[in-house]
């Protein structure tokens, strides 16, 4: 019996959970996967109305879950930072969720903002840190609201927590090989014997000490992936590299700051946040895992029934296939590029007029 926790969350995010909820359903139904839903009212409209943000007894069930599926949490009414921090990184450092998972796969039929790219050339992982760096929340003010106010926020990186992060990375290259060679290996490459690539993104020069961590951490732990070609690009180049040259990357393992601002360009490169999943992973699985699409609750469209419910779709897909189901979860992956296939139905985002319940519709029916 799996025991997923459910966090519908603000805005849009209620809107694609049930979507992503009735494409579980169905593909549980036809694969014979036994679960139980739990469900948790925790967001923006809760802290409104009782001031509670995640009560202790609330992360105590949450944490007797296997997985978590969460929508989003953000909410116009509460100041930035309150819920996110609150919520969102307490579960993540909290659970151990020290992998953020982010795939970015542009599928036939979805809008690719690049002019001559195609699904070929964008196809690429990132492995984000997850429990270090500029987000521990180390650090402080002092003489706050004075002309002399200093504020300092700290990077923590810490050798165990790069080098666990490189080895899941380093793992998923590897893994990557059952899809075939990566295409961008060169013929010399592939007499080495590489068969994919791993691209350390990061700041070497001039994050010298943080950085230099992660590098010495790289090439140390690469001696164990020889048919992993090591591969490195600081972060600037990186953003202008997606653009240019998608084709370029496979997997790409970075900090959680860097890892946070090259998704969403990621996320863009495969047809927008509609379309783009996450997951918040705790290889050891000794506290649950988290799946979440990448974008918000997106206050702009919600309540319209017009919210893609596609990216909370294909993060379903990566949770079951965190529960050891990963033939549904290829079937859903199948089931979405099918619709994606076809020029209708779409919501706004993808240039459609369809509801969000038509897409999941047609989620369900490309199930069979
Ligand atoms: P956002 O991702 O909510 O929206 C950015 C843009 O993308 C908007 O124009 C929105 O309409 C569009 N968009 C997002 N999801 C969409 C979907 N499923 N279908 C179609 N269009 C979609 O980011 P924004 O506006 O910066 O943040 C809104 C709130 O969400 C804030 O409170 C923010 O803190 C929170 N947030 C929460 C996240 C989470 O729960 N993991 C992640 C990012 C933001
Ligand atoms: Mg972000």
């Amino acid at each position: 019996m799996l025991k997923i926790g459910v966090i519908p969350g603000d805005g849009v995010g209620p809107e694609v959970i049930r979507e992503s909820l009735a494409v579980l359903e169905k593909v549980a139904g036809q694969d014979g996967i036994d679960y139980q839903l739990e469900n948790f009212d925790i967001g923006g409209e809760r802290y409104l109305s009782t001031g509670e943000v995640l009560p202790q007894a609330v992360q105590d069930r949450l944490r007797a879950q296997d997985v978590i599926l969460l929508g989003a949490v953000g909410h116009p009414g509460v100041p930035p930072g309150v819920l996110e921090k609150g919520i969102l990184l307490k579960l993540r450092f909290d659970f151990h969720q020290y992998i953020n998972l982010r795939p970015i796969r542009l599928y036939p039929g979805a809008p690719c903002p690049i002019r001559d790219k195609g699904p070929d050339d964008i196809d690429m992982v990132v492995v984000r840190e997850n429990n270090e760096d500029l987000y521990v929340g180390a650090g402080g003010f002092t003489y706050k609201g004075t002309p002399e106010e200093v504020a300092i926020q700290t990077s923590m990186n810490t050798r165990a927590g790069v080098e666990r992060c490189l080895r899941y990375a380093f793992e998923a290259a590897r893994a990557r090989a059952a899809n075939g060679l990566f295409r961008g290996l060169s013929d010399e490459d592939r007499k080495k014997g590489f068969t994919r690539q791993l691209t350390l993104v990061a700041k070497t020069n001039v994050l010298t000490f943080a950085h230099d961590l992660w590098m010495r951490a790289f090439q140390e732990t690469a001696r164990d992936y020889p048919e992993v070609k090591c591969d490195y690009q600081h972060v600037d180049a990186c953003c202008m590299r997606m653009v240019t040259n998608p084709e370029r990357f496979d997997v790409i393992v970075t900090t959680n700051m860097f890892g946070d601002i090259i998704t969403d360009l990621g996320a863009v490169l495969q047809g927008g946040m509609g379309l783009a999943s996450s997951g918040n992973i705790n290889p050891n699985k000794t506290s649950p895992s988290m799946f979440e699409p990448v974008h918000g609750s997106a206050p702009d469209i919600a309540g319209k029934g017009i919210a893609n419910p596609l990216a909370a779709i294909l993060s379903t897909a990566m949770m079951l296939d965190h529960a050891g189901a990963g033939t549904s979860a290829d079937r859903i992956r199948r089931a979405v590029a099918a619709v994606l296939a076809q020029s209708s139905p779409r919501t706004p985002d993808l240039g459609g007029k369809s509801s969000t319940a038509e897409v999941g519709q047609a989620v369900r029916d490309a199930l069979g």
